[in-house]
């Protein structure tokens, strides 16, 4: 085994992110024996949690200690607390975006997956997603109308005007579309491109260039859909998709759609993955795809299992850990096959249990070791 040490940016943030980041760091220190690593943390603040002690959320501190780390492992960021401070510097906008730009994170993977034993949980029809979802969106995260310039309110004839502005360069539509389809490789084989060609430029340009990138992935089979009738083909036909490539916007706005079909967005990690460094690694920041959950903060029931598969996702792309990573999702869906539920997945199905968030983080670690 390899005896490497890596280096960990943790960057807890607000609400229910402290304790469900306490069962990822359980997590890590039976791989860190089992699989003779070495981790070495460096705690710094994000977030709501950030503005309360320094002001900012975003600190040079922090960003310093990201820049020194192989990987970023974030928590979430925001709650109600902050939401009346000025919208540039909220949680979200003065942490998260900031830091994707800043470490040119632009590719996101968001794995939607429904274990067959959940299904119940979806609001979609049982029928519709017997056996299980299981989609991965491939979201570009450092373009579109998230920062193109101009990005103002300014007054015209006396009236105030927005503006925001959807700019795609091509290599930027480029790079995105072959990470989808390495992904689409490594699964199903197929990649569902979504755009807005009907209407926008950038769709256009986006369904051209995913046209010629498909020609070096003769294996991959390539469809498109507007955005508008994805959403809709999403909830008709769930377990049709096999990989969904979106800009910007449109993959915020399906990848949720795609975590409720799940019905359970406590268990959805996620990826931001910049320019591979060569080695097939990636330097990138993982994190939940659920939010904070304010309303629930503190009170031991959040369900830690998606930052508990994010930590699988950083040993998979930042540090080359593929069968570390295979262990945790292995033991986590021992886990839910032996029945524990946290509050947001349990259904009173028989051979099931209610748990908190200590425990449903035990199980896992004792599935582990
Ligand atoms: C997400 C979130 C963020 C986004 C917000 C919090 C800025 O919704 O990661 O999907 O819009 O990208
Ligand atoms: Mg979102």
């Amino acid at each position: 085994m390899s005896n490497a040490s890596y280096k960990i940016a943790v960057l807890t943030g607000d609400g229910i992110a402290p304790e469900v980041m306490a069962e990822a760091r359980k997590v890590l220190d039976i791989i860190e024996k089992k699989f003779d690593t070495t981790f070495n943390y460096d705690e710094q603040l994000v977030g709501g949690a950030a503005i309360d002690a320094t002001g900012q959320a975003l600190p040079a501190e922090t960003l310093a200690a990201c820049e020194k780390a192989d990987a970023i492992l974030f928590g979430s960021v925001g709650g109600p607390k902050w939401e009346s401070l000025p919208p540039a510097e909220q949680p979200e906008r003065a942490a998260l975006l900031p830091l994707r730009k800043h470490f040119g994170l632009f590719a996101n993977l968001r794995p939607s997956i429904c274990f067959p034993s959940l299904t119940q949980a979806s609001p979609v029809k049982e029928d519709r997603i017997e056996g299980g979802f299981d989609v991965l969106c491939v979201r570009e995260l450092t373009g579109g109308l998230y920062f193109g310039e101009p990005k103002e309110i300014r007054t015209e004839d006396g009236e105030q005007v927005a503006i925001d502005t959807m700019v795609y360069k091509a290599s930027e539509i480029e790079r995105i579309a072959r990470i989808a389809f390495k992904a689409a490789q490594g699964r199903d084989g197929r990649l569902t491109s979504i755009d807005k060609a009907n209407v926008l430029q950038n769709g256009v340009l986006w369904r051209q260039v995913v046209e010629q990138v498909a020609k070096d992935f003769p294996d991959v089979k390539l469809d498109h859909l507007y955005v508008d009738n994805a959403a809709m083909q999403l909830v008709a036909r769930p377990k049709t998709f096999d990989v969904v490539l979106a800009e910007n916007l449109f993959g915020d706005i399906l990848s949720d759609e795609m975590a409720m079909i799940t019905g359970s967005l406590g268990m959805l990690s996620s990826a931001s993955l910049g320019e591979s460094k060569g080695d097939g690694l990636y330097f990138g920041m993982f994190e939940p795809s659920g939010g904070t959950a304010p309303d629930i903060a503190g009170q031991g029931i959040a369900n830690p299992v998606a930052q508990i598969l994010s930590v699988a996702m950083m040993l998979r792309f930042s540090f080359g850990m593929n069968e570390a990573a295979d262990a945790i999702d292995a033991a986590v869906k021992a886990t839910i096959d032996a029945g524990y539920r946290t509050g947001d997945i349990y259904s009173g199905d028989e051979g099931t249990q209610k748990v908190g968030t200590v425990e449903m983080g035990d199980a896992i670690c004792s599935q582990l070791s």
